[in-house]
């Protein structure tokens, strides 16, 4: 009987100390909300730029031309978007990955769990989630899912649906390519964009 006392005792500490936790590393609703909006305008508009002209380069050059466009223009979209107040970083991961470089972190890895089920590839309905950064307060982390349209497919599909001259320039870049055999719907990879706290609470 005291034994089982001494138990409950421990475990409420325990659970305790696991709640404050928790409520420390959440964030208000109004901040939350409001790193929501700004994640889904700076995503919103990345992801409309990178897909105009990957339809544009595909037009005009072919998808070996278009290529470039996932790599350097990513990159320069990525840089200018990041130039917006508030924005601290904002980059693409995945958990099969074509660029090493954009290896996931821990917390990728955790925001991919909201997205898909990690063990089954099951889909989850959800679209984007807010957090903070576990590593650094000051952060707060929008992520945003990328699907798999039939555009993309063209470079992340199946064998037979990436034509050959796209498949020998991508082994010639990408000699781990991982990120091939997606299907439509299928999570691609997760956009993230990290936002400065003191930021989002000024404009609140
Ligand atoms: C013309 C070919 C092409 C098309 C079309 C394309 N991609 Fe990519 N994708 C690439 C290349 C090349 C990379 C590697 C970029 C780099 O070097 O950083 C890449 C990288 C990525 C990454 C970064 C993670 C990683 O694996 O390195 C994501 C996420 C991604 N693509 C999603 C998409 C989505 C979503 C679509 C459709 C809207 C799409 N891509 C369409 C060629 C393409």
């Amino acid at each position: 009987m005291k034994n089982k006392t001494i138990l409950f005792l421990l475990c409420s500490v325990m659970l305790a100390g696991a709640c404050s936790r928790r409520e420390s590393a959440e964030l208000p609703s109004d901040l939350a909300e409001r790193a929501t909006l700004t994640g889904r305008e700076v995503s919103g508009a990345f992801m409309v730029t990178i897909k105009g002209r990957l339809l544009e380069a595909i037009e005009e050059g072919g998808p070996v031309a278009a290529i470039r466009v996932c790599h350097e223009d990513a990159g320069g979209i990525t840089a200018s978007a990041a130039q917006r107040a508030g924005v601290m970083d904002l980059r693409r991961t995945s958990m099969r990955l074509r660029n090493p470089e954009n290896k996931p972190t821990g917390l990728d890895e955790i925001a991919w769990g909201h997205f898909n089920d990690p063990d089954s590839d099951a889909r989850q309905e959800v679209e984007d989630w807010v957090t903070v950064d576990p590593d650094d307060d000051d952060r707060v982390v929008y992520y945003r899912a990328l699907r798999t349209i039939r555009l993309c497919t063209t470079c992340h599909g199946s064998a037979d649906q990436i034509p050959s001259e796209v498949r020998v320039a991508l082994a010639e870049h990408y000699p781990d390519d991982r990120a091939v055999g997606f299907e439509e719907g299928d999570l691609r990879g997760l956009l993230r964009v990290d936002l400065a706290r003191a930021s989002l609470e000024e404009s609140l």
